[in-house]
């Protein structure tokens, strides 16, 4: 069955471009970014990675491992690494998986038949440092990734772990949040010492706690 949020982020051991990975160790207690293309020396996937490689000091700074993974042979991800940084100014700096026997790519059912038998799709998953899933989105081929977009999300999702908060409509870091309907008003005065609006009783407004 395919994976949900909050499941098990299943472990695996794959060839990558950084030699052979067991996942759990790679991630260790950080937090996991794990996302598919659909295959090597293709454009799209080219300019993605490209940037994640760019983006790479933002993962860091959030404590998010990232991995990547294409289903050709390691030899194409090496000769596809000098393209990616020829083309887009930046040299492949986190792992990706060869997964030639889609290993790991029908355990996290990164292939979607009625789109494409044999290429995996865009996924992209989020593991929490408890190795539970967190995020999953799905991109076809066709549209390549928003990773700033993820980067935003990964901000959210490491803010409401610690907080009894969610985050609104296009939140962003260092933006108003939105305090958890389980806290009581009582409760909120300890949380939230900075006070709150409240248009409604359910919409309690505050500043971000941790700013
Ligand atoms: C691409 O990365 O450009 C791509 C890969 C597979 C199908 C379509 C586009």
């Amino acid at each position: 069955m395919a994976l949900r949020l909050g499941d098990e982020a299943p472990n695996f051991t794959a060839e990558t471009t950084e030699g052979t990975i067991n996942f759990y160790d790679y991630l260790g207690d950080s937090w996991g970014i794990l996302f598919s293309h659909p295959k090597d020396f293709t454009p799209v996937c080219t300019t993605e990675l490209g940037e994640v490689a760019k983006l790479k000091p933002e993962f860091d700074k959030r404590n998010v491992k990232v991995l990547g993974l294409s289903v050709d042979e390691l030899g194409n991800h090496k000769g596809w690494a000098n393209d990616i940084e020829e083309t887009q100014g930046a040299k492949l700096n986190f792992p990706l998986i060869s997964d030639a026997d889609h290993k790991v790519s029908d355990l996290y059912d990164m292939i979607h038949p009625n789109a494409n038998d044999t290429l995996t799709v865009r996924s992209v998953f989020i593991i929490g440092p408890d190795k539970k899933v967190k995020l999953i989105i799905t991109y076809p081929a066709s549209t390549g990734r928003n990773f700033d977009e993820i980067l935003r999300v990964i901000d959210s999702l490491q803010l409401t772990a610690n907080y009894s908060v969610a985050t609104p409509v296009n939140w962003k870091d260092g933006d108003d949040v939105i305090i958890a309907g389980a806290v009581s008003d009582e409760d909120a005065k300890t949380k939230f010492p900075k006070g709150w609006k409240a248009p409604k009783p359910y919409l309690r407004i505050t500043p971000q706690p941790n700013k």
